[in-house]
């Protein structure tokens, strides 16, 4: 029988339940053919960081996960969550047992700025800071330090926005939104009075969104700041704002000018945004306590300017510091990745042997783990129907008998893996909306895999 057919579908693993993962999911079921999806997520929940990045006071962003729920309760879709890939079942075993597999990963661990000092006590990173707040459960019984007045955030990207913008915001502005009771407990006990966001480069080429950036200008707790000297601009990133392209960054540019207009009322925060400085060395006595930065100037053509440092250092004293500057891919075993980019190497979603390398037959991947980690939710839809048309075109190159769920079940059995199916994570997910009634939260999210599985299993 021809792969597609009722008696044989298109058997399809999908690893990583975020919306590259959906999305992929989607646009198979859209296709002629039968199909039979296997969406396999490490976590006992899946939606990736629509759950557990986007920032839980932008409600509306979350709404993607209504689109994702209907995708989940087309026949053709099975939800495995609670599975490892390249742990309780191998890259190789997929492989095998299905005629393609398509890696949605996601981009999970931080970029590393390099400098010494990185490590020391009181600097973290915005992805533990945000899996934190958000109750995922790798990051739950980590400590944030928020006993200092002054906290550095590192970037100027939207990441960096909404970890600024958690740390300014009022507890009252938090509570009835889906952030986690211990984060917000540990927030109430707040010290922190000023933020800096640093960026190594000009206000023209912040990354921000400018709807982001024009909401600090409405925080109750907090006073939007920038020295108006920090906005003279070069040329060159004159000609930028003048670009049509240029846009959004002339947009943001006009929100600083408020934020270097905005009057001292006595607000208790302060976020200060400042630009040209990257930090050389953190320093402190086994823990942090001021970071030494380096003036920067831009050069190169518009929008390809980059920063160059002057020589000339400041220093900035603080208790609590967040590196905010990006996404890396982990590698899974068995599958190929290029250490450079961060990503798994391929030509249009078609998983190469490596960066340069031929293609492999059956494997895929789309998202951040395909194209590193920028563009927001929807740029995945795109890229993941991509991924899914090389896939198709592919049919005929797959070998014709493949057990796919079968053998997966068997082989996460044989391992004693306990696995959930959509089903038992519409009950998580029920009881976590059930727990944040009370307190006026849209859900208290479970932050510990045993209770998540505890609840799946009735
Ligand atoms: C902090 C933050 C906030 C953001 N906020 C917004 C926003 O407000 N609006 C917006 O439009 N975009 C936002 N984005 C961007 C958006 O979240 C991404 O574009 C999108 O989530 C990328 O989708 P993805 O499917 O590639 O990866 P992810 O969403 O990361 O999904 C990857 C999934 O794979 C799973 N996984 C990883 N390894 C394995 C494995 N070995 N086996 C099984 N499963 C595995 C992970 O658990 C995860 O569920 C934000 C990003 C971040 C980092
Ligand atoms: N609400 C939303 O829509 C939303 C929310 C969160 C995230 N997202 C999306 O998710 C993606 C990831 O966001 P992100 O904020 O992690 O990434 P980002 O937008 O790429 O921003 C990264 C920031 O870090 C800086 N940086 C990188 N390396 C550095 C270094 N070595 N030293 C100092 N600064 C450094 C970058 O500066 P340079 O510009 O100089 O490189 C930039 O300011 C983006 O596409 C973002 O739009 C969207």
């Amino acid at each position: 029988m021809s792969i597609g057919s009722e008696s044989n579908p298109l058997r399809v693993a999908i690893v990583g339940s975020g919306p590259s993962g959906f999305y992929a999911a989607e646009s198979l079921i859209k296709s002629d053919l039968k199909v039979e999806i296997d969406l396999i997520e490490r976590l006992p929940a899946p939606f990736g960081l629509v759950r557990s990045g986007v920032a839980p006071d932008h409600p509306k962003l979350k709404q993607a996960i209504e689109v994702y729920k209907k995708i989940a309760q087309n026949p053709e879709f099975n939800f495995v969550g609670n599975v490892t890939v390249g742990k309780d079942v191998k890259a190789k075993e997929l492989q095998e047992n299905y005629h393609a597999v398509i890696y949605t990963c996601g981009a999970e661990t931080d970029r590393k700025l390099g400098v010494p000092g990185e490590d020391l006590q009181g600097s973290y990173t915005a992805t533990e800071f945000v899996g934190w707040y958000n109750g995922h459960p790798d990051y739950r019984d980590r400590s944030f330090d928020l006993s200092h007045e002054t906290a550095i955030v590192i970037g100027q990207g939207n990441v960096a926005a909404d970890v600024s913008r958690i740390l300014a915001k009022s507890v009252d502005e938090l509570k009835h939104t889906d952030i986690s009771q211990h984060a917000l407990d540990a927030l109430a006990e707040s010290k922190i009075k000023t933020i800096y966001v640093v960026g190594r480069r000009g206000p023209a080429q912040a990354k921000f969104a400018s709807k982001e950036l024009k909401e600090f200008l409405e925080i109750e707790n907090c006073r939007p700041y920038i020295d108006p000297k920090e906005l003279q601009l070069n040329d060159v990133s004159q000609q930028e704002l003048d670009a049509k392209e240029g846009r959004g960054n002339k947009k943001n540019v006009e929100i600083f000018q408020k934020f270097a207009e905005s009057e001292d009322s006595g607000k208790p925060r302060t976020c200060i945004s400042t630009f040209l400085k990257s930090p050389i060395r953190l320093e402190g006595d086994g823990r942090l306590e001021k970071v030494v930065f380096e003036i920067n100037t831009l050069s190169g053509e518009p929008f390809k300017q980059s920063c160059k440092g002057t020589g000339e250092t400041m220093e900035i004293d603080c208790g609590i510091l967040f590196r905010s500057i990006g996404y890396n891919g982990v590698p899974i075993d068995g599958v190929p990745f290029y250490d450079r980019w961060g990503t798994i190497p391929n030509e249009d979603g078609r998983i190469t042997s490596e960066h340069g390398g031929d293609v492999v037959t059956g494997l895929y991947t789309a998202g951040w783990i395909k194209r590193g980690p920028s563009g927001i939710i929807g740029t995945n839809r795109a890229c993941a129907v991509e991924t899914v048309e090389m896939l198709l075109e592919d049919v005929g190159k797959f070998g014709r008998d493949k057990a796919g769920r079968e053998a997966l079940y068997k082989i996460l059995d044989a391992n004693n893996v306990k696995y959930i199916n959509y089903p038992q994570w519409e009950k998580i997910d029920a009881a976590e909306v059930a727990a944040g009634e009370p307190k006026g939260k849209p859900r208290e999210k479970f932050t510990r895999r045993d209770e998540m599985l505890a609840i799946a299993n009735g």
